[in-house]
């Protein structure tokens, strides 16, 4: 096992990595990560095959490209796990009567709370990015990427401008790419922070330069999306499994993790662990093995309480699910969502109430306030969480806060409103007795201290 650590600033909680380049846990994603050189096009061509892949796809048929890539099995790493080769198939073909005009959307929004994956391809590794939506792009026959990065992004903006442009003078852009008479070129859009424009409509809503709210569906963006063109929408870390399945071909990536949750992927460690960063690994290994044998245990001394398994919308585990296999079919199984891999440790200091409270502001601060039930029902959920944090709580405020995720959930435009619903009900179901204790006691019996104070005026 080899562990690099890679350049601590700005962040170091953020940028701490550690790297297993043993071929049990291979780099697909992240090789080279942490070298400062590793984003330009020479290193990617010389150490890592760059374009390769891409060089290859360009002599298949574009339909053989997506074939390559349903038999990778390649499920999407945005959060929902919809399998990528399908999705592609999805996107309409040209007739005799239409010529259609197609777009590929790579979403770089990265908002989720606890996720920290996406910003290190597109820092470290941007090539293997482009490979893969001009390989994507071609399997579709798309007229124009579009890569949507999260406003804050900002410090790797240029980078990944200077990548492209690299990508464009070596001609893997542009016009005529490698003599296939197909043109195409990626384009670059920032978004100014907000969580719900990494929701696929609402980020092409945003992409065209309108308010950033979901869309009604359907239509589905494969049939109305960008500028009400046929459009796919794919998690940055999903396009940069793409270069590697063509390289190897579909059916040997299909053997790493377990059949139906193949590959690997980037599990962002936070929170109450030794070593928290990034980790690239098969689907299907057990949690504990991920927070103990990788992540070092905790980081306190203390025992671990909770995980939250796959970015802060997804139901918390206790104890009991520790020993998990991190794939998508498991984690669901057992009530949560393997999501966007980012894992949130709490150790047993950790106020259970507080943390409710802080992951449900953040849902009621991003609801965009389209749907009533979302925008009245995570202001309510908060406030309710809120009394009972700063020690207002009622004794029926239990039943009451209980009563409110069955009135949101499904009934709402887009999946924020589900997101604000899967802590709460988990957070009750599995500690319900901390929350009773601080309606009881008004204090905490994990021993911490208000937060959020000012946020709401206490009831
Ligand atoms: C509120 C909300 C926020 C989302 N944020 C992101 C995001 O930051 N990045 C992302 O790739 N997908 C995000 N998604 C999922 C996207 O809508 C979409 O499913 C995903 O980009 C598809 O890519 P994939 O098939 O490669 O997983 C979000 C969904 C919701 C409901
Ligand atoms: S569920 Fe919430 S975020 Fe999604 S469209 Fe409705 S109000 Fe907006």
């Amino acid at each position: 096992m080899t562990m690099a650590a890679i350049r601590t600033k700005p962040d170091p909680q953020i940028y701490t990595f550690e790297g297993f380049g043993s071929s049990r846990y291979p780099n697909l994603m992240l090789r080279g990560a942490g070298e400062l050189d590793n984003w330009r096009l020479q290193v990617y061509t010389r150490k890592w095959e760059g374009y390769e892949a891409c060089r290859k796809a360009l002599k298949m048929e574009p339909a053989a490209v997506t074939a390559e890539v349903k038999a990778s099995d390649l499920r999407g790493r945005g959060g929902a796990g919809f399998r990528t080769g399908m999705k592609w198939g999805f996107m309409p073909k040209d007739t005799p009567e239409r010529k259609v005009t197609r777009y590929l959307v790579c979403n770089g929004d990265e908002g989720e709370p606890g996720t920290f994956k996406d910003r290190a391809i597109l820092e470290y590794n941007p090539h293997q990015l482009i490979e893969g939506m001009i390989i994507a792009g071609w399997a579709m026959q798309c007229r124009t990427g579009f890569i949507y990065l999260r406003g804050e992004f900002s410090w790797l903006i240029d980078k990944l401008e200077a990548a492209l442009q690299e990508a464009r003078d070596a001609g893997y852009l542009g016009k005529d790419i490698l003599g296939t008479g197909w043109d195409y070129d990626i384009l670059t859009y920032r978004g100014a922070g907000a969580y719900i424009c990494g929701e696929e409509t609402a980020l092409l809503n945003s992409l065209e330069g309108r308010r950033g709210e979901p869309r009604v569906k359907p239509p589905f963006p494969a049939s109305v999306g960008a500028f009400g063109q046929p459009t796919t929408v794919n998690n940055v870390e999903t396009l940069a499994a793409v270069a590697p399945i063509l390289r190897m071909g579909g059916a040997a990536y299909a053997e790493l993790g377990t059949p139906g949750n193949t590959g690997t992927r980037i599990y962002g460690l936070s929170g109450h662990v030794k070593r928290p960063g990034l980790y690239e690994l098969p689907l299907g290994l057990p949690m504990d093995f991920i927070l103990n044998d990788l992540g070092g245990g905790s980081s306190t001394g203390r025992k671990i309480k909770a995980v939250i398994p796959g970015g802060s919308s997804a139901p918390v585990f206790d104890a009991k699910d520790f020993d998990c296999p991190m794939d998508f079919d498991t984690v669901k199984a057992r009530g949560s969502m393997a999501g966007s891999g980012g894992m949130i440790v709490m150790d047993e200091s950790t106020c259970m109430v507080q943390a409710l409270l802080r992951l449900t502001h953040f849902y009621a601060h991003e609801s965009c306030g389209q749907c009533t039930p979302c925008r009245e029902g995570c202001n309510w959920m908060e406030m309710i969480l809120h009394r009972i944090e700063h020690g207002q709580g009622r004794p029926a405020d239990l039943d009451l806060l209980a009563s409110l995720p069955p009135r949101i959930n499904m009934r709402t435009l887009c999946p924020l409103g589900d997101a604000a619903c899967g802590p709460v009900e988990s957070f009750l179901q599995k500690f319900r007795p901390e929350f009773e204790y601080h309606i009881e006691h008004k204090s905490c019996m994990a021993g911490a201290k208000s937060i959020l104070p000012g946020v709401l005026a206490p009831a």
